[in-house]
């Protein structure tokens, strides 16, 4: 079944980039539907406000339960101004294939979720939420119903997530140690980043299985055409055609590329007897030049 996608914010025309490459081909494909929705027809006063001064005091404004939770409400049900909402792709890609479409791949579909819990996902971005990982991109690419609340100044009344934990699976989440003037982009990094890991929309499930942080670790460089270029060469070894060199080299890159930008990664990655060697003596060797 299609993963159906639904943005609520007051910048509808943020999201605009849910309908180009990528989504927009999902969606085309008919494997991911979206909806975006302004907050501000939720909102019943004549200036159509959806925030208000903070209690307590202080900087900025909140955003008003009234109008999120109205808004929830219909979103969920597909009811009200969120029923029949589509958005559709920019321009076609269908009769236009990847360069990298693979033939011959079998799709293979991602195990069932066998989600006892039918209520849709909402995902509140947050700097204050738990942090976006490519595990989550994983398990949510199994979601049938995601819902993304766009907050903006101060945040959301709380009251709003307490109250929508009766009838969504709530999570406050964040992409990073940065503050975004509102959760749009962040909406989109994180649908991105799981569409993407839907079976059918990469031709080829290899390409993900080999990303960064799906085995715990960076990937290493990559080179094409032409072998010599600006007077650079491409290292030696990728042109030899002995696979299992070629795998070696590429598994040392990725350790040596991870140690050197993240090492606090190789704590949990999945790590051999060789991996283990290999990065001590890199090390070393690392220790002496210094
Ligand atoms: N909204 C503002 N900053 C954010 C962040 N770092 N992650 C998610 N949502 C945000």
């Amino acid at each position: 079944m299609a993963l159906r996608i639904d943005v609520v914010s007051i910048f509808p025309e943020y999201l605009d980039p849910f309908r180009h490459a990528l989504l927009g081909k999902a969606i085309e494909q008919q494997i991911l539907s979206v909806g975006v929705h302004d907050l501000r027809q939720w909102a019943s006063d004549n200036h159509k406000s959806v925030d208000d001064s903070p209690y307590g005091g202080g900087p900025g404004m909140v955003m008003k339960a009234e109008v999120w939770g109205a808004a929830l409400d219909d979103v969920a049900a597909h009811t009200g101004p969120a029923a029949d909402k589509h958005l559709v792709s920019a321009t076609p890609h269908l009769s236009r294939p990847r360069h990298d479409a693979l033939q011959g791949i079998e799709q293979v579909g991602y195990p069932e979720h066998s989600q006892a819990d039918e209520r849709p996902l909402l995902l509140v971005p947050t700097p204050a939420g738990t942090p976006f990982t490519q595990a989550d991109a994983q398990a949510w690419s199994n979601e049938q119903h995601i819902v993304f609340a766009c907050g903006r100044y101060e945040g959301i009344d709380q009251r709003v997530f307490e109250d929508a934990a009766r009838r969504y699976r709530v999570r406050e989440v964040s992409i990073g140690d940065y503050v975004l003037i509102g959760g749009e982009v962040a909406a989109l990094v994180i649908a991105e980043a799981v569409v993407r890991l839907i079976p059918g929309v990469l031709g080829n499930r290899q390409s993900h299985e080999e990303d960064s942080f799906s085995d715990g670790l960076l990937e290493g460089p990559s080179y094409s055409k032409p072998r010599q270029w600006r007077g650079l060469a491409v290292p030696e070894v990728l042109l030899s055609g002995n696979h299992q060199l070629v795998a070696q080299w590429r598994r040392q890159a990725s350790l040596q590329r991870t140690l050197e930008r993240r090492p606090d990664l190789l704590d949990s990655a999945d790590l051999s007897a060789e991996d283990v060697a290999f990065l001590q003596t890199y090390q070393q060797q690392r220790s002496k030049e210094q």
